[in-house]
């Protein structure tokens, strides 16, 4: 089968690199070393997008800062995902009216999620005078073009074209973490979940080559990173648009199987597509990670139908069990909507069970956000935000005691664990379950494996200390 997902030529992202370098030379010839902030709001998807904005912002000269206040260039990488977060971003873009006043040149880019709804960017474009530039993430690729037209052209810049969505290989990146690295392996999402506006924003499924995403893997293994994530907003379905015959568990299998001492995660998996081959092949290598962050939603049949989930509360837990038995240890996490427009009591109660029912090492939860073009935004709503808040607040007090108890069962158990950062006067370190645990030691520990054993815990996180000569070697 031929491959539908079209990458943009390689003529067409040179183009996009001479621009870069003439912009650097622009700026050299004015004897001005730019700055630029990068600020990102939302998921790992758009942290590893904001890691190519800075890729292509320090191939066109500029240096990079962490505070809007005197920096040449701003981008605000939004996220569209719920109406509080859509709300912030207007905050602060207006507040930027100010940092500009201070410092006249300063240009002003808004692009990520919220840029391709269209009627957010007609909003930013016509209400924002001092915005600069605008653009979706499917005109990323095209930034020194954009910076092009305002710097040069004195021209604003809009680029917020609907499309399916191409992927563009071998972009600049700039890292924000020496040890852990997010690989994208796919973009987009088809599965039109109601209440969910990504996939109008983000366009359609489309994975990359095998090849370049092993290329990538091995290179930064190479270069000493110790945790690979691999990304997407459904990695299940990764493939599906290559025809070459190969699923996400064969891409993970290969994946792990590459030399070196590191950890591979991945995420986001939607269950509708989650295979037995994927837990096989997690049981089967080492370096896969024991964490499986798997989203629900809701525990009740009704409402996933509402939601277009595809899969029942039964099945959902069947995968769960399966799971289990392959790896006793494995750590689920999962996402919920609470207050889904006409979710009753009731309804609401079988997401609490299933809840007791998994007992997840942690959850992430939300009240439903009506998105504006989503099918589940023009359902109506009876339920007021009080009776919501109070649904909220019950699930979270379950959840809580939930991850507190089995985190106070880690107690007295020891964890390979990858040594990550400092907090105050303790080290920082993710066990392969992901569960954080600070523990004393020296600086010359970070980015080893330890072996840890945990002597103490709080809801969200274990105290441990290095156990036996410390080395989270792999019998
Ligand atoms: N309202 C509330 N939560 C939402 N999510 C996605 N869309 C909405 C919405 N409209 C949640 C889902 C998803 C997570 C990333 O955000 O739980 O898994
Ligand atoms: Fe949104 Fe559903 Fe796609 Fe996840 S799978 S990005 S919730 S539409």
């Amino acid at each position: 089968m031929e491959r539908k997902t079209p990458l943009i030529s390689q003529e067409a992202l040179r183009q996009q690199e001479e621009i870069s370098d003439y912009l650097k030379l622009w700026w050299q010839n004015q004897g001005i070393t730019p700055v630029a902030y990068v600020e990102t709001y939302g998921c790992q998807q758009n942290e590893a997008d904001s890691e190519q904005i800075r890729g292509i912002l320090e191939r066109c000269g500029y240096g990079l800062t962490d505070t809007a206040e005197g920096a040449d260039l701003v981008v605000i990488n939004t996220c569209a995902i719920r109406e509080h977060a859509a709300q912030r971003v207007f905050g602060n873009v207006g507040a930027l009216v100010h940092t500009k006043r201070r410092h006249p040149g300063q240009k002003i880019f808004v692009c990520g999620c919220m840029m391709g709804q269209p009627e957010i960017s007609a909003r930013m474009k016509n209400s924002y005078a001092h915005v600069d530039g605008i653009f979706s993430p499917h005109h990323l690729w095209q930034l020194p073009e954009h910076l092009y037209r305002v710097l040069i052209r004195h021209k604003k810049a809009w680029a917020v074209e609907d499309s399916a969505g191409a992927i563009a290989e071998g972009l600049p990146l700039v890292r924000t973490n020496r040890l852990k690295a997010w690989v994208s392996i796919m973009y987009g999402c088809n599965n039109f979940c109601t209440y969910c506006i990504v996939p109008y924003v983000r366009g359609r499924e489309r994975s990359r080559l095998p090849e370049d995403i092993l290329a990538e893997c091995r290179e930064l293994i190479a270069q000493g990173y110790r945790e690979l994530t691999l990304l997407g907003q459904n990695v299940n379905s990764y493939g599906k648009d290559l025809g070459l015959g190969l699923d996400f568990a064969d891409l993970l299998g290969q994946i792990a199987e590459l030399e070196g001492d590191f950890v591979l995660r991945f995420m986001t998996s939607h269950p509708r597509d989650a295979s037995h081959k994927l837990f096989d092949v997690m049981a089967s290598h080492d370096k896969i990670a024991k964490q499986f962050h798997l989203p629900f939603q809701s525990g009740n049949d009704r409402i996933l139908k509402e939601m277009n989930r595809h899969y029942n509360r039964a099945q959902y837990l069947e995968l769960i069990e399966y799971g289990r038995s392959l790896m006793p240890e494995i750590v689920f996490t999962s996402d919920v909507i609470v207050g889904f427009p006409g979710e009753t009591e009731a309804e609401f109660e079988d997401t609490l069970s299933l809840i007791e029912r998994v007992r997840f090492d942690a959850l992430f939860t939300f009240i439903y956000s009506p998105r504006p073009g989503t099918p589940a935004a023009k359902l109506p709503d009876p339920t007021p935000k009080e009776e919501k808040n109070r649904r909220f607040d019950r699930l979270l007090a379950v959840q809580n005691g939930i991850s507190e108890e089995k985190h106070r069962a880690y107690v007295g158990k020891s964890f390979r664990a990858l040594v990550d950062g400092r907090d105050g006067d303790r080290l920082t370190a993710r066990t392969d379950g992901g569960r954080l645990v600070r523990f004393e030691g020296d600086d010359s520990l970070m980015g080893q494996f330890v072996e840890l054993t945990v002597t103490d815990s709080t809801t969200w996180s274990l105290v441990g200390q290095i156990s036996g000569d410390g080395a989270g070697r792999r019998d």
